[in-house]
């Protein structure tokens, strides 16, 4: 995991699986299947990396041998919240790797004039005392990955309780994430050139939920 001075926040996976799987994925000639299994594999590779500062405490237990005061992940609770449709695809590595997260939805389209993000589901458990990881592939313009925190904070969970899960992202949508939740810290598989004029990332992977479902 690597940061840039640049990007405040920006955390990197450079893990060689999760590079190497998403090169795999990137290529046009991927089919659906194997593109919704291999973002599933960098999701759960992701997700060990994310969950890697979480608070531990230590539980008395008897191993066949002896007692002992042995590790075990303090009382946090983890939420899993996907925007949808494309974030589907990450939430289920994150939920393999903690089962007992709950899940919210938060449902964005894209105006494709405007770019801006509309609201049209919002689904979330309670806020008091839990992590909420949200998950979308794409940090493109930037401004769905705002409105979800936004639409976080509104439902009461404080940015420090906020983690931003993409696989790919644009310094663009960066930058303007940044500035807008300066404290949710944001990990990436990787940082890409750019958007083009119609906000895609290059060089990107194309439409991240028609490739994963197969829609045009
Ligand atoms: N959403 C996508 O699915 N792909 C992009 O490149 C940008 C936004």
């Amino acid at each position: 995991m690597h940061t840039l001075s640049e990007f405040p926040n920006l955390f990197i996976l450079d893990h060689p699986l999760i590079q190497h799987k998403l090169t795999l994925m990137r290529s046009k000639e991927r089919s659906t299947g194997g593109f919704r299994t291999l973002l599933h594999e960098i999701s759960l590779l992701m997700g060990y990396e994310i969950t890697r500062d979480l608070p531990m405490t230590t539980e008395r237990i008897e191993t066949p041998l002896q007692a002992m005061d042995a590790p075990v992940i303090a009382g946090k609770k983890l939420a899993i919240v996907p925007v949808l449709r494309a974030g589907l695809g990450m939430a289920q590595g994150l939920h393999d790797l903690v089962p007992s997260a709950r899940e919210g939805h938060i449902g964005l389209y894209r105006d494709h004039e405007t770019k801006q993000p509309h609201e049209y589901l919002v689904k979330l458990p309670p806020a008091e005392g839990r992590l909420f990881i949200v998950v979308d592939p794409m940090l493109a313009t930037g401004n769905s990955a705002v409105h979800a925190c936004d639409v976080l904070n509104r439902h009461g969970v404080a940015d420090e309780n906020i983690r931003f899960m993409a696989l790919v992202a644009a310094p663009e949508g960066v930058r303007v994430f940044h500035a807008a939740h300066p404290n949710v810290k944001v990990f990436t598989a990787s940082l890409d050139s750019h958007l083009n004029e119609d906000a895609y990332i290059v060089p990107g992977l194309g439409d991240a939920g028609d490739r994963m479902f197969g829609t045009k």
